[in-house]
């Protein structure tokens, strides 16, 4: 069966600078999940630069499609076939996860479903596991640049429970479920990318 891929522009302009902050810290092999994969673009190009990472894509099931069409045309084994997987519904996958990414799903979120991934997240993980999120945040309240002030409005207009998540929200209930910050990283074009180790 044939599969249609999607395409994200933002994908083929983040993934380089990604891969090389993934490469700091998955050293270790391990099983990753990656939560809103989308296309699929991301999972196909990290788990090609990453082999020693099984890298499990999820997402929810209009995507998964396109996904598996980028693991079809993908020759390595550790791209695993993608899983459904809905924050807010669908059960945490069983599977012993070392590191779980996530790349600009938070702004898509609702803030509820944004407090759901992490409340997973704590319970799901074992200690000395890595989470990884990559996307815009605001800081004190305010947004990191004009073109995040204006991206966020456009995503309210289309979903008034989407929108750019305050970066002390993420890191109040990171600390609450045992995950201390490791490095926010400065990213290009205003984006960040948050390290989360669990103790
Ligand atoms: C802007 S896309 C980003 C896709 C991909 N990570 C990337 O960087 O191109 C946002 C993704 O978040 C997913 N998403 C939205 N709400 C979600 C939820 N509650 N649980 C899991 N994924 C969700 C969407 O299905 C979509 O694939």
């Amino acid at each position: 069966m044939v599969h249609q891929k999607r395409f994200s522009p933002a994908c083929e302009r983040n993934k380089d600078v990604i891969l090389e902050k993934l490469k700091l810290y998955t050293q270790a092999p391990g099983n990753l999940l990656e939560i809103g994969s989308g296309s699929g673009q991301h999972a196909a190009f990290f788990s090609s630069h990453l082999p020693h990472i099984n890298w499990y894509p999820s997402d929810q099931p209009m995507y998964l499609e396109s996904i598996q069409a980028y693991q079809q045309d993908t020759p390595n084994k550790n791209f695993k076939s993608p899983i459904t997987f809905k924050v807010g519904h669908d059960n945490f996958p069983i599977i012993d996860f070392s590191y779980v990414f996530t790349a600009n799903t938070f702004h898509i979120m609702s803030q509820q479903e944004v407090i759901n991934s992490l409340s997973l997240l704590g319970l799901h993980l074992k200690s000395q596991s890595y989470v990884f999120v990559y996307g815009p945040f605001k800081k004190n309240k305010e947004f990191t640049s004009v073109s995040n002030k204006e991206f966020h409005r456009s995503l309210q207009v289309n979903n008034p429970n989407s929108g750019i998540k305050d970066f002390e929200l993420i890191h109040k209930h990171m600390l609450e479920h045992s995950f201390n910050l490791v490095k926010d990283h400065d990213m290009p074009a205003n984006n960040q990318f948050l390290v989360y180790l669990k103790h």
